[in-house]
């Protein structure tokens, strides 16, 4: 029932060729105009790549691993997400922004073109994490049949098609993560894939620290490696979504926690939707030579 809910569905409608939520490109001359400070971070991610985890990983180590104050809020708050915009009254990512004090942790969707100019003219730092394309899909898949906003992702099969072609919610996983990698030395950007994070976490959020300008204890690191693992953040309130009603996330469908594994996708891709979708792949990528893993 449209009328007495107000989140449905969405319809998508683009923006310079980039599929976004209808409430997003109609607010996109805010969004595009919105003028970071030099102190601001940006964390930016292909829809499902591993963004929840990388904002908690960044919150533990700018607090020294201290999970009471990780736990002050939902990240929804703590990490403004600025293109966000939805129906009132839910405020806007634009206007949660203006609220805080630099330096905010702001983070996007958005594929590199559409990332307002001013965070490059103030060189801010920004981490893009990436995902390999088959478990981004499934992961993708399973949010898009639970969050209630998002489109009807349809079959499988449908949205393998949808994902191939870039006619999901922020568009193509592959102009995104080639995007942001043809420019990250330029703009000294951290490209992680989240299958690193998970082979390694300890390696990737050293890695992240240095980015930051922190030095954290061992003991500490160690810490953080723990309180972002899998099965800790699922039980986290603060970072696993369940401030969401279940008006909007439907949970009877999947959890936004879902399963956190890389390979995922063995269990999902028959045989033959895999070496199509590897075929289109090579074609897709043949310009880039990023390693991705789909398997560790
Ligand atoms: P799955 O659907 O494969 O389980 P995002 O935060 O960008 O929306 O990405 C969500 C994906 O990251 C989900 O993948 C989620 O389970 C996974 N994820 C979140 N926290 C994680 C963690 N601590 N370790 C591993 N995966 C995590």
């Amino acid at each position: 029932n449209k009328a007495a809910n107000a989140f449905y569905r969405f319809p998508l409608v683009e923006v310079r060729g980039v599929p976004l939520s209808n409430w997003i490109a109609q607010n996109w001359s805010s969004i595009w105009t919105f003028c970071p400070d030099p102190s601001d971070f940006l964390i930016s991610t292909y829809p499902k790549a591993g963004t929840t985890w990388t904002q908690e990983i960044v919150d533990l180590l700018l607090h020294n691993g201290d999970a009471e104050i990780c736990r002050r809020a939902p990240n929804i708050i703590r990490f403004p997400f600025l293109e966000i915009t939805s129906p009132p009254p839910i405020p806007s990512g634009l206007d949660l922004i203006k609220t805080m004090k630099p330096p905010r942790f702001i983070k996007t969707h958005l594929p590199i073109q559409l990332v307002p100019e001013g965070f490059w003219e103030n060189k801010c730092k920004v981490i893009y994490v990436a995902r390999n394309a088959k478990d981004n899909l499934v992961s993708y898949y399973h949010f898009d049949r639970m969050n209630l906003t998002q489109p009807e992702p349809g079959s499988l099969e449908e949205y393998l098609q949808k994902f191939m072609k870039g006619r999901l919610s922020w568009g193509s996983w592959y102009d995104h993560v080639k995007g942001y990698w043809k420019e990250r030395e330029k703009k000294n950007i951290l490209y992680l894939f989240y299958e690193d994070i998970k082979e390694n976490p300890r390696r990737e959020i050293v890695r992240i620290m240095r980015y930051l300008d922190l030095s954290l204890s061992d003991d500490i690191i160690d810490k953080i490696v723990e309180l972002t693992s899998f099965k800790v953040m699922k039980d986290n309130p603060m970072a696993n979504y369940s401030f969401i009603p279940n008006a909007v996330f439907d949970r009877s469908i999947s959890d936004f926690m879902r399963k956190g594994e890389v390979g995922d996708w063995t269990n999902y891709f028959t045989p033959a939707q895999s070496q199509m979708f590897d075929e289109d792949y090579a074609r897709q990528m043949a310009d880039v030579d990023i390693p991705f893993r789909t398997s560790i």
